[in-house]
């Protein structure tokens, strides 16, 4: 993914966004990261991706925490968890 790409789609919050929130404030916890535009209070397809940002951004000397996929295979999976939490709720 590009620093650009979205990770939370709920609230249109990017990779970047995240990456700079999670190292400017330096979190105690994952869920704070809620706090940069509402990030994971959505569906909650991101939260994975936003406590794997957390980890990596509250390292001394942090490598790159974007997911290792493109912004299309992250999209096609959001709409597959998005299809697979539908099914769950019909019954
Ligand atoms: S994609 Fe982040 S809460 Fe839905």
């Amino acid at each position: 993914m590009k620093p650009d790409d979205k990770i939370c789609y709920c609230y249109d919050v990017p990779y970047r966004k995240l990456w700079h929130f999670a190292r400017r404030h330096q979190l105690s916890r994952p869920s704070q990261l809620s706090e940069c535009l509402g990030a994971g209070t959505g569906c909650g397809w991101c939260i994975p991706f936003l406590r794997r940002i957390f980890e990596v951004a509250s390292q001394e000397n942090p490598p790159d925490a974007a997911p290792p996929i493109t912004a299309e295979e992250y999209a096609h999976a959001r709409q597959a968890y998005l299809a697979s939490a539908e099914q769950r709720n019909k019954f």
